[in-house]
């Protein structure tokens, strides 16, 4: 009987112990990174979906995966946001894992884009099918042809985002500024490596017209 009642708070506690390991590690509460995100809000916008300036990214509906990895890489300075230096001071891998949880529950906006049907057309064939001359690869197979990315792969939401964003990441991962794909093999330098200015603009108004 004793032995018993000790098995069974053994196996209570065994339980609890790995249903909270697993907590740690699994998603995020959205409801505890809303409690943390008035200070985000100032410049991601109260929706998530409205920046402040049209180079900062929209957050909304960001897949979790991609967007607690970001978090990690601006807290520990792998990705250098000098705006955004103290805003994850102290916060635990857990408070990242709320907030990425919150943006990723909120519902993505689109944009719209802005060029010529001509340099729409350009930007679309750049997105869909990459420029096998220069064996740059199609968006569209990591990114989703909408652009939505890939949640189980942890690949980001790039459509909707404002032009100057995304030029400003094309460019950084292309001057090797932005490192942040180095758990992907340096992929997303290996693309912008292929792109001029032009095309990332055009491309860039593609994808921000795209839903
Ligand atoms: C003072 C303005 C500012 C504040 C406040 C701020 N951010 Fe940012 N954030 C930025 C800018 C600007 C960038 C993009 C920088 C770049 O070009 O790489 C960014 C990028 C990000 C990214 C990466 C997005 C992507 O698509 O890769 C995430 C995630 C993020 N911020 C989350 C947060 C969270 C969470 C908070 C609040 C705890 C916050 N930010 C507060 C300005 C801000
Ligand atoms: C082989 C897969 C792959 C291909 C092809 C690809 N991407 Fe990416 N892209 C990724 C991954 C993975 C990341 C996230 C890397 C990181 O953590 O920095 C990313 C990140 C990005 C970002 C940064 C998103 C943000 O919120 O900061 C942009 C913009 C982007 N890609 C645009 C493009 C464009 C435009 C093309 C086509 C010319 C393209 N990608 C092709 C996999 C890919």
């Amino acid at each position: 009987m004793n032995m018993l009642s000790g098995f069974t708070k053994f196996t209570t506690v065994f339980i609890v112990a790995l249903a909270s390991a697993a907590s740690a590690f699994a998603a995020g509460d959205p409801a505890a990174g809303e409690r943390q995100a008035a200070a985000c809000a100032a410049c991601h916008g109260q929706d998530g979906a409205t920046p402040l300036a049209p180079d900062y990214p929209k957050l909304a509906g960001q897949n979790e995966k991609y967007a607690l990895a970001q978090l990690k890489m601006i807290q520990d300075g792998t990705r250098n946001i000098l705006l955004m230096a103290g805003q994850l001071d102290g916060k635990s891998e857990q408070d990242l894992a709320d907030l990425a949880a919150y943006y990723a529950s909120l519902p993505a906006k689109g944009g719209q884009a802005s060029g010529t049907d001509e340099a729409l057309a350009i930007g679309e064939q750049i997105y869909k099918g990459g420029i096998a001359a220069k064996g740059v690869a199609a968006c569209a197979a990591c990114h989703s042809p909408n652009g939505n990315g890939n949640t189980q792969a942890g690949f980001p939401r790039i459509n909707g985002q404002p032009v100057a964003y995304t030029i400003a990441q094309l460019t950084a991962y292309r001057e090797k500024v932005r490192a942040t794909d180095e758990a992907w093999g340096g992929m997303m330098r290996g693309v912008a490596e292929g792109l001029t200015d032009t095309e990332m603009a055009l491309v860039a108004d593609y994808i921000q017209g795209l839903n």
